[in-house]
């Protein structure tokens, strides 16, 4: 049989560090196989997926600009990927196309490895209304976190995410960040604003109550601003790393048949590759 060939595609591509993680568990686990990425741009990216199979290719990640388009083009979409309304995760099984979100898996797994019992609060704050923060409000909803605000600049996005995604969600502006951190066991920052040199903090984390974990999602830099002011504050925090790096293991034990682990040294693998561009 001929070796196992998956990729990663996106637009652009090129930073993408999904290559360096699958490479390494390649070469961890002693298995025949390739991941390489690709650049489609969204006018190819139909043909690029139609032509995967007689292209020998046994599936991949898709990221950004090509997540929710590819929702559309699989044959069967898993329950979180439905839920989610975006594909990052794509395999074959019987001749089908199958589509996996495996980012709140990776924002789940990456808690219980860098902060086990994170699960157990009552109720959550998500700064950000995007894609990704979709991803973690149905983790949260899976780990039965019961009260789960979403904070937003524009409060309308805030509204119409918390509708869809159930009871227990809320939708508000960030101006009253303060207001509803108060009690909060779990404060989670999806919005660029913590990325350096992204403007002012989403929230003063001088008034998170104290004991919470306060997590980013962002991982460049490690420890954004406002893990640093955070930590300063005397509060628990995880970083976003760990997110990018499980949500990586569902997708390779598909295409190459091992379940890796998230060790410390993949870890240093990519933190290194991050502080070198
Ligand atoms: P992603 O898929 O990565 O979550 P996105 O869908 O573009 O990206 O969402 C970005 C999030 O960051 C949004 O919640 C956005 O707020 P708006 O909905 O009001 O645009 C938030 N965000 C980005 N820049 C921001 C800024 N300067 N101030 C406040 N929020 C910001």
């Amino acid at each position: 049989m001929a070796e196992p060939k998956a990729f990663v595609c996106g637009h652009p591509i090129r930073h993408s560090r999904s290559p360096l993680i699958h490479r390494y568990w390649l070469r961890r686990y002693d298995l025949t196989g390739r991941y390489e990425p690709a650049d489609v741009a969204p006018e190819h990216f139909p043909h690029f997926i139609a032509a995967l199979a007689a292209n020998g290719l046994v599936g991949g990640n898709v990221t950004i600009p090509h997540k929710e388009v590819i929702a559309g083009l699989v044959d069967i979409r898993t329950e979180e990927a439905d839920e989610i309304g975006a594909v990052n995760t794509i395999w074959f099984e019987q001749g089908k196309l199958l589509g996996d979100n495996t980012d709140a898996y990776g924002f789940a797994a990456n808690l219980d490895q860098q902060a086990p019992g994170w699960d157990s609060a009552d109720k959550a704050v998500v700064l950000g209304a995007g894609g990704a923060s979709r991803a973690v409000i149905h983790a949260l909803k899976r780990r039965g976190v019961k009260d789960i605000r979403i904070l937003n600049r524009t409060v309308t996005r805030a509204e119409t995410l918390a509708d869809q995604m159930g009871p227990g969600v809320s939708g508000h502006t960030i101006d009253k960040a303060a207001e509803h951190a108060a009690g909060a066991g779990l404060v989670i920052n999806t919005t660029a604003l913590g990325m350096e040199g992204a403007g002012e903090l989403p929230l003063d984390p001088s008034l998170i109550t104290a004991g919470a974990l306060v997590t980013d999602i962002v991982y460049v830099p490690l420890e954004t601003p406002f893990l640093a002011a955070a930590r300063a504050a005397g509060l628990r925090t995880a970083d976003g790393l760990g997110m990018l790096l499980h949500q990586a293991v569902p997708g390779f034990e598909r295409w190459f048949g091992t379940r890796p682990e998230v060790t410390p040294e993949l870890r240093a693998m990519i933190i290194a590759d991050l502080e070198a561009h």
